[in-house]
């Protein structure tokens, strides 16, 4: 039985009912189930130590969890243990509830996703068999596996018609990566496995689909487990990480925030880095600042209009927005009148642009690389919603390290406090009850 989801996603509204929440075309969809781990061990044939020892870890229905850790540390082979790919010789594993330790392997992998580096897709199939895959050995009907697969490419931003008969070489790393997640996603299981999955794409893109995973666990609320070295990866998706170093032992499992303000030890700090003031800022998303209307309009407006826009607005400039109503220019007083009234040639073309889910980080770079003091924010379909500020950013960037530094100094004070007390107690003779005879 599928668990609601978790309280951690801010997405769900209170009292929510899994089944009310629907995905894609409305169907019903399955939300996240626990994972537990006890005591889960796995010793490679003729090695002398153990790969993983003795973990024990719960996570919860609904969340994001990160694994992070230096190569070699046990991370794949923890969660390849989870849908048993790899097979534990120590411990178990339970999900939903239920113990999935002794349960037929090819059974328990249809109801755990899995997605990998460079996708892993067949390259003999089309994209539609590839996501197909799961659905047809469970026995789905031929109609509802062709619905599904539209569902599953719209679901993760690929136009069915163009692409679902394509092989996997004629498409680009992350346009495979994005089919990736659609496989792995295509049989609605409740638990999401995903290792290094955006590991072999550039920065960009790797960037749009953290965001969509973002987007899309706030539809869907499955448990995922998620991979990485990166640790900037880490902080932008995890609802909380866990820091892991050499045979899976766990250093710290905790939430961003806490780990950036809080690190258990040396290692974990190594592993946060430097910038930490900086990383804080990947921790908050565009949704949680003010984003402002601004004058807009579009390429349908006369141009008188756009004219009389361009006079009133208190702004010295103005937004354009193409047919589809997307950020396209930005328009600044006396740009009409030396482009001789041609918006094709008037204006300068919108860079960049970020959605709700970015963080003030993305934010802060669309603002830097396109000149114009702030950044559009779009929609789904990269339709215009509003914009974010310089001046916004610099202020959530200030409270955010303003509480911070009161977090520090509290927790300072704390342990100032207690020390005080221990030495008050030492000089009275007192016993603390820290020694115990
Ligand atoms: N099939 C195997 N046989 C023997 N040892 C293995 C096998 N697979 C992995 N190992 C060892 O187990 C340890 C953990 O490997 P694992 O692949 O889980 O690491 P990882 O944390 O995922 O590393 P990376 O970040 O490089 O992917 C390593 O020391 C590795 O050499
Ligand atoms: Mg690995």
């Amino acid at each position: 039985m599928p668990e609601p989801a978790s309280d951690t996603s801010a997405e769900s509204p209170a009292g929510n009912a899994p089944e009310e929440r629907t995905a894609g075309s409305g169907h019903a969809s399955t939300t996240g189930a626990t994972i537990e781990l006890e005591h889960l061990t796995k010793r490679y044939p003729g090695s002398r130590d153990a790969a993983v020892d003795n973990v024990n870890m719960e996570i919860r229905a609904g969340e994001i969890v990160v694994f992070v850790g230096p190569s070699g540390c046990g991370k794949s082979t923890t969660l390849k243990m989870i849908n048993r790919l790899i097979e534990p010789t120590g411990g178990r594993i339970r999900i939903g509830g239920e113990d999935v330790t002794d349960m037929d392997p090819v059974k328990l992998r249809r109801k755990i996703g899995y997605a990998i580096q460079s996708s892993g897709l067949f390259p003999h199939m089309t994209v539609a068999q590839n996501i197909a895959l799961v659905p047809r050995m469970t026995g789905w009907p031929k109609g509802r596996i062709k619905a599904r697969v539209e569902e599953m490419l719209d679901l993760v931003g690929l136009d069915p018609g163009e692409f679902h008969g394509r092989y996997p070489r004629q498409l680009s790393g992350g346009q495979q990566q994005r089919v990736g997640v659609a496989r792995a996603l295509a049989a609605d299981p409740p638990v999401l496995l995903m290792d290094e999955p955006f590991g072999a794409v550039d920065p960009i893109t790797r960037d749009h689909l953290q965001d969509e995973l973002i987007r899309l666990q706030h539809e869907l609320h499955k448990t995922i487990v998620f991979v990485t070295h990166d640790f900037d990866e880490a902080i932008k998706l995890g609802d909380r990480i866990a820091v892991l170093r050499e045979r899976s032992h766990i250093a710290q499992f905790d939430t961003p925030e806490a780990i950036l303000t809080n690190p258990a030890d040396d290692f974990v700090s190594g592993f946060v880095g430097a910038g930490a003031a900086l990383k804080r800022l990947n921790l908050t998303r565009v949704r949680d600042v003010e984003v402002t209307e601004y004058p807009t309009v579009t390429v349908d407006d006369p141009l008188q209009e756009i004219f009389n826009r361009l006079r009133s607005s208190g702004t010295n400039e103005i937004l354009l927005l193409d047919k589809r109503g997307r950020p396209y220019k930005w328009l600044r007083r006396g740009d009409l009148m030396r482009a001789r009234g041609s918006l094709a040639r008037a204006g300068t073309l919108v860079h960049d642009t970020v959605t709700l889910d970015a963080t003030l980080r993305d934010a802060l770079e669309a603002v830097l690389t396109d000149n114009a003091g702030r950044v559009a924010v779009t929609g789904r379909r990269g339709e215009y919603i509003g914009v974010v500020d310089m001046e916004t950013l610099m202020n959530s960037v200030h409270e955010l390290l303003e509480a911070d530094r009161l977090d520090a100094m509290e927790h300072q004070h704390e342990l100032e406090e207690t020390r005080a007390q221990q030495t008050h107690f030492e000089q009275e003779g007192v016993d603390t009850g820290e020694a115990k005879a």
